[in-house]
């Protein structure tokens, strides 16, 4: 994704093309960029070739879900929809866990019913729900407690899930008792240990926090598992400011931990995956000036790309054509939504910028299109896959009669 002539590309198709066949605001992915950031994640980690289930929550367009699977990896899911969605992408079961910590007794079923690799429990409750199932089907049913190691990821505060003060997993005293639970169960497989601290984590060394907590309890209780998931939580570079996430130290130290285990490893990869594979195009409505900045209004708004207004999270803006007039003024990049959270950044120095231009919110492939929403009944932006020349919809804009 680059300029060319001064025109934002990607791949080979240039962005004045697609803004004379689409309307704004349109998610747009690169799929060449989707292959190579999964290859670069199966490669940091080849020595130990571990299961990837991508985090479906982070993207579920069907589509971009087959494209995936396509190239090998599996899903981590936390509901039925998205569990349907995922075998509907042709995901096979057996490459798919299911994650939550309210999964109800019918999405419980349903998983069962599908076989597939693992439900990542969160809760004794939990468990025994899922044990009377397996008994009614007279089933063993393969399982994964989820613990939370209390381990700080340093990231933002929302989006940390491994503190003892989140909702997430079990402590350790309750795993202990619950794993005591599994084994004695006729209809329960204890087969894993899940953990996930967070998201959008730069650093290595919170992860090499977690393992040593996972390293002190599985020498406590000697228990074995089969695999060992670790979740996802690998953070991207949305700054520009070259903070990479280091894969080369990961790999090291859970290499250095699985010379005393002979576990599989598990990786549920959602941001990494995707995150950096697409932008959201959308076209300047109106700019308001004011005395101290100038409100740049845009068609695409908080309902359509949520982190901002959610987290206050950062997304570059560039221009879709450059013209080099660099002005210095403050510009706030709003959307037309009667909220004032609904902004997406601030700027100093910007291109000059007219009414009708079109700007491009970078990195929107995460948790973009998949948490955006109808609010103020406006329907969710088309979304269209980009294979070098060819531009393929994957998902179609919603039609306002559809959602009236
Ligand atoms: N596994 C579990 C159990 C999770 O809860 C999550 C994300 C992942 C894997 C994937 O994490 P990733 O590799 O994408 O960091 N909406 C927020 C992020 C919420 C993450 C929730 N859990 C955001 O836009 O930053």
């Amino acid at each position: 994704m680059k300029y060319i002539n001064n025109i934002f590309t990607i791949e080979k198709s240039s962005l004045t093309k697609i803004i004379k066949k689409f309307e704004t605001p349109i998610f747009c992915y690169s799929e060449k960029k989707i292959i190579e950031n999964i290859n670069n994640f199966k490669n940091s980690f080849k020595s130990f070739s571990p299961i990837i289930c991508f985090s479906t929550k982070s993207n579920s367009n069907l589509k971009i879900l087959n494209l995936i699977k396509r190239n090998g990896l599996g899903a981590d899911v936390v509901s039925k929809g998205e569990l349907m969605i995922a075998l509907k992408a042709g995901i096979n079961s057996k490459k798919i866990v299911f994650s939550g910590v309210g999964k109800t007794r019918p999405e419980l079923i349903y998983a069962i019913d599908k076989n597939i690799l693992l439900i990542n429990s969160e809760s004794k409750s939990e468990i025994l729900e899922i044990e009377s199932i397996a008994k009614s089907k007279n089933k063993k049913v393969d399982i994964g407690i989820r613990l939370n190691p209390n381990t700080d990821a340093q990231t933002i505060k929302q989006i940390s899930t491994g503190k003892k003060e989140n909702k997430f997993g079990v402590n350790e005293k309750t795993f202990i008792e619950i794993s005591k639970y599994v084994k004695s169960s006729k209809f329960l497989n204890l087969k894993c240990l899940s953990v996930h601290i967070g998201s959008q984590i730069l650093d290595y060394k919170p992860y090499q926090k977690m393992l040593n907590v996972l390293d002190k309890l599985i020498k406590k209780t000697k228990l074995n598992f089969e695999y060992i998931d670790l979740g996802g939580g690998m953070g991207i570079d949305y700054n520009k400011d070259n903070k990479k996430f280091n894969y080369r130290k990961y790999n090291q130290i859970i290499k250095n931990f699985l010379k005393k285990y002979n576990s599989k490893i598990i990786f549920e990869p959602g941001r990494s995956i995707i995150g950096d594979t697409a932008i959201l195009i959308s076209k300047i409505i109106y700019i308001k000036e004011n005395s101290k900045k100038d409100f740049i209004i845009v068609d695409a708004a908080m309902n359509d790309f949520m982190r901002p207004a959610l987290y206050g999270a950062e997304h570059k803006i560039i221009p879709l054509k450059k013209t080099n007039k660099m002005i210095n003024k403050i510009y706030d990049f709003v959307g037309p939504i009667c909220e004032t959270t609904d902004k997406f950044l601030t700027t100093n120095k910007f291109q000059k910028l007219n009414e009708k231009d079109y700007i491009i919110i970078c990195d929107v492939g995460a948790y973009g299109s998949s948490l955006a929403s109808n609010y103020n009944i406006r329907p969710k932006p088309a979304e269209i896959l980009i294979k070098g020349t060819k531009i393929n919809i994957i998902k179609k804009r919603q039609k306002l009669q559809d959602i009236i």
